[in-house]
């Protein structure tokens, strides 16, 4: 539905170049949540933005549904960028202006006229992020999470087919965090959406997303299905964000590392958590294997497991033991050879 080619953006700052997005080739499909994922000056924002053009790419084209965005005149492109929804870190909402005012300004400005049209189709949206209630409250009476709500609402306004999201939750609380992903996963089920959402946290991309893709310093340094990101992290960035070891766990892998035995990771996905390869391990290659640690990520379509075990036995039969799990499509990571 949306893709981007080799899509360059650079800013000249008193002659200072900045390439704030570098190359970028990414195929986004209809109803795909796709999560884009950086530390903080990765060229997220930037990226977004030329989503919907706030940002001019200074080379390559945006695809979507087969017609170069880059190339829209005027009228086109204001009648795409009614169909692409965005919603901001700090909710960017009128202040003067309760909240049915804050939605209604959105169809306003897409040339809504008729008042009783106008209320019914705010009534629609209220109803849709759960604020029935919260009509007549003005900006400074909602808390963050309710704020975002108006926010997701009023982006919804003209019913659009994308939806762009920066940060959307990076100023709420977990739990609040945690309530808003949920609501566009509904609003993204209901009404058939695809949303784009860049975020500097895993935790989100985990909650909310199908597919996502890792920038670093303007450039896509790996993309793929979650589950592929989470069960085998290739890019270092990516491996950091999703290790889980704790300071106990990376101490007692120095102290396993000294005593010269082998250590590994085991990714696997759902299903196969279920299948007991460890006793199989033990049982079939006559070799010993202890638990370091072990954690379950759990996904939108799936769970992820880890397990960091440490192998002790023959050598020849702990790679066999290796080849064996990578052979039954388990994930391995040798952490330390021995
Ligand atoms: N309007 C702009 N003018 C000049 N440089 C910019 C502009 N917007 C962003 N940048 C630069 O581009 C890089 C990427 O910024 P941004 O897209 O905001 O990153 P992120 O959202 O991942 O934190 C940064 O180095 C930033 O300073
Ligand atoms: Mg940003």
């Amino acid at each position: 539905m949306i893709e981007l080619k080799n899509v360059n953006k650079i800013y000249n700052v008193n002659g200072n170049i900045i390439n704030a997005c570098k190359n970028i080739n990414l195929k986004i499909e209809k109803n795909d949540i796709y999560g884009i994922m950086g530390l903080s000056g990765a060229g997220k924002s930037t990226l977004l933005r030329t989503l919907n053009l706030l940002e001019t790419p200074t080379s390559g084209s945006i695809i979507v549904n087969g017609e170069d965005i880059t190339l829209f005149g005027k009228e086109k492109l204001r009648e795409y960028r009614k169909k692409t929804g965005m919603i901001f870190q700090h909710f960017n909402l009128l202040e003067s202006r309760d909240v049915r005012g804050n939605i209604a300004f959105a169809l306003e400005v897409a040339g809504w006229k008729n008042k009783k049209d106008i209320n019914k189709r705010v009534d629609e949206l209220l109803s849709l992020v759960e604020l029935e209630d919260k009509g007549d409250f003005y900006p400074v009476q909602l808390s963050g999470g309710q704020k975002q709500r108006v926010g997701i609402a009023r982006a919804l306004a003209n019913s659009p087919d994308i939806l762009l999201s920066d940060e959307a939750t990076s100023a709420l609380d977990p739990k609040t965090t945690k309530s808003i992903l949920d609501l566009l996963r509904n609003i993204q089920k209901q009404l058939g959406l695809t949303i784009i959402l860049i975020t500097h946290q895993m935790e989100v991309i985990k909650a909310a997303c199908n597919k996502a893709a890792i920038l670093e310093k303007g450039e896509v340094i790996e993309d793929g299905s979650v589950e592929e990101i989470f069960s085998n992290p290739k890019s270092s960035i990516a491996k950091e964000f999703v290790s889980h070891m704790v300071h106990e766990e990376v101490e007692e892998i120095d102290y396993i590392k000294r005593e010269g035995k082998k250590i590994i990771k085991v990714s696997y996905l759902g299903e196969k958590s279920k299948r007991p390869f460890i006793s199989y391990l033990i049982k079939e290659f006559h070799i010993d294997i202890s638990i370091i640690s072990g954690s379950i990520d759990k996904l939108t379509s799936t769970n992820v497991g880890h397990l960091i075990l440490e192998l002790d036995g023959e050598e020849s039969m702990q790679n066999k033991s290796i080849e064996w799990l990578i052979k039954n499509n388990l994930g391995v990571e040798v952490i330390f050879n021995g």
